[in-house]
């Protein structure tokens, strides 16, 4: 590629990213990218330029060009990806700030009949070209800020002194309940589930480092199509001895209030084009509001939500307990019945475990969960048989317990409900790269 790209005449080792071009302001500068935009006024040629980093718009004039060079910018369609040499200008108009004088410009490959146009087009249509459709700036922008996030989570622990345990994929038995597990084939006798959960094998590793975290794809074969549901969704998880529930919720509000700060601090370009009412983050401060499921289910039937004790909420009771607040809400002591066996048993109330969910503002529902763990051996075991789970799996989970037990927390943060809160994006599927839905597994 160097050297077919060299004979073109301009070489893109010499290329400065459009992120870059204040560094060459008033001087000559190459860009190697591809046409976002273009218009032509018959004898100008305005060509908006990406390379990743940036936008910048190229001046084309047929008086000041080679023949060859004005050419070449007229078979540089949409989406072709060229090399371009100029004036850098600052241009306060233009998007970024600069604007490039061309002296020069080579069509690297062309682009027919570019499928995305600017022109409404159906989701379906653009799941369907996701490849192509990251180019477009709106996905840019949300993909920009979920590299940002995945960046500040691990600084986020990594200043904490916590170590990074990656917790294995295949996995001999569930972890989050049996309706959402992937199988596959292992060995000819044996099968093996993809991952729901990484937690298992957290909390050992909690027993050897103190403070662990985990980050990486999980799996869960959800059977409806929702907003909030991806099949396949990166979940960082921490898990810490010693912790217990208050201690739980102090992590989680400042875990989430350092990402916040961060994606403001860093994001505001990406998140100006998603339009994103910053005003709406700006709140995401502690102290976060507190509530214990009994009172929840409280508040909610004042809101005319036909709620009992045992009951799971919906998305639509999770928007309802939010709605009065400006920032998350974690609440706390959730019925037995309704969660994971793992979760310990609150000592002044036993019907219920100090389970936590954090529900995000503005509709965004549960972008946390997490719990105390049972650190009693025998009660580990009374609940293993409760939910009818194989002892066998089990066994090396059990040590835990057994070997010098300690009371332990963690929690799991989805990071695509999160991105899509920051961003504003109302459906998870935009806020990875390659979504995997019921029905979607192209490309
Ligand atoms: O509440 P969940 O199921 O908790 C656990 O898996 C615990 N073992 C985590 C732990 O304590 N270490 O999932 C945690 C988070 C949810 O709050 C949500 O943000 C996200 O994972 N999540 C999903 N995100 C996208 N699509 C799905 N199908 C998701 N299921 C859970
Ligand atoms: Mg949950």
């Amino acid at each position: 590629m160097p050297r077919f790209m060299e004979r073109s005449g301009i070489s893109a080792r010499e290329a400065t990213s459009i992120a870059r071009l204040a560094e060459k302001a008033g001087q000559d500068a190459v860009l190697a990218g591809w046409i976002y935009q273009r218009r032509s006024s018959g004898k100008i040629q305005f060509l908006v330029v990406r390379d990743g980093s940036g936008y910048c718009q190229c001046v084309v004039s047929k008086a000041e060009v080679s023949q060859e060079t004005w050419n070449e910018a007229e078979k540089a369609t949409h989406e072709a990806s060229v090399l371009v040499r100029g004036k850098v200008r600052a241009e306060p108009r233009a998007p970024g700030g600069w604007e490039i004088t061309v002296s020069e410009i080579r069509l690297i490959g062309a682009s027919p009949d570019f499928p995305i146009t600017p022109k409404e087009h159906g989701v379906d249509f653009l799941l369907s070209q996701r490849h192509l459709w990251l180019r477009s700036a709106r996905q840019h922008a949300i993909l920009r800020v979920r590299s940002e996030v995945e960046q500040a989570i691990h600084d986020f622990f990594y200043e904490r002194d916590y170590v990074r345990i990656d917790s294995p994929i295949l996995t001999p038995a569930a972890c989050e309940g049996t309706s959402t597990l992937f199988e596959t084939q292992y060995t000819e006798n044996e099968k093996a589930y993809l991952s729901q959960s990484g937690q298992l094998y957290l909390e050992p590793a909690a027993a050897a480092f103190g403070k662990v975290y985990c980050f990486g794809p999980t799996f869960r074969a959800e059977k409806s199509k929702t907003r909030r549901h991806l099949r396949e969704f990166w979940m960082v998880e921490p898990e810490v001895a010693f912790l217990e529930i208050d201690g739980l919720m102090d992590l989680a509000e400042e875990f989430v209030c350092s990402l916040t700060a961060r994606v403001l601090d860093r994001c505001r370009e990406d998140l100006k084009r998603l339009e994103r009412d910053t005003g709406k983050l700006e709140t995401v401060v502690p102290p976060f509001p507190r509530l214990n499921y009994r009172g929840a289910v409280e508040i909610l039937k004042k809101k005319g939500f036909p709620v009992s004790f045992g009951d799971d909420f919906g998305g639509d009771e999770e928007t309802a307990l939010t709605t009065d607040f400006d920032r998350p809400a974690m609440v706390t002591r959730y019925p037995v019945s309704i969660k994971a066996f793992y979760m310990q048993p609150d000592s002044e109330d036993p019907e219920v475990v100090l389970g936590l969910d954090m529900l995000a503002p503005e509709g965004y529902g549960e972008i946390i969960g997490g719990s105390q763990r049972i650190h009693d051996p025998e009660l580990l075991l009374s609940r293993i048989r409760q939910h009818e789970l194989p002892l066998e799996a089990f066994q090396w989970y059990l040590d835990v317990r057994k070997y010098g037990s300690f009371p332990h927390a963690g929690f799991g943060m989805g990071l695509e409900r999160f991105v899509a809160w920051m961003t504003g994006v109302p459906h998870l599927r935009e806020c990875i790269p390659y979504p995997r839905m019921l029905y979607r597994i192209y490309p």
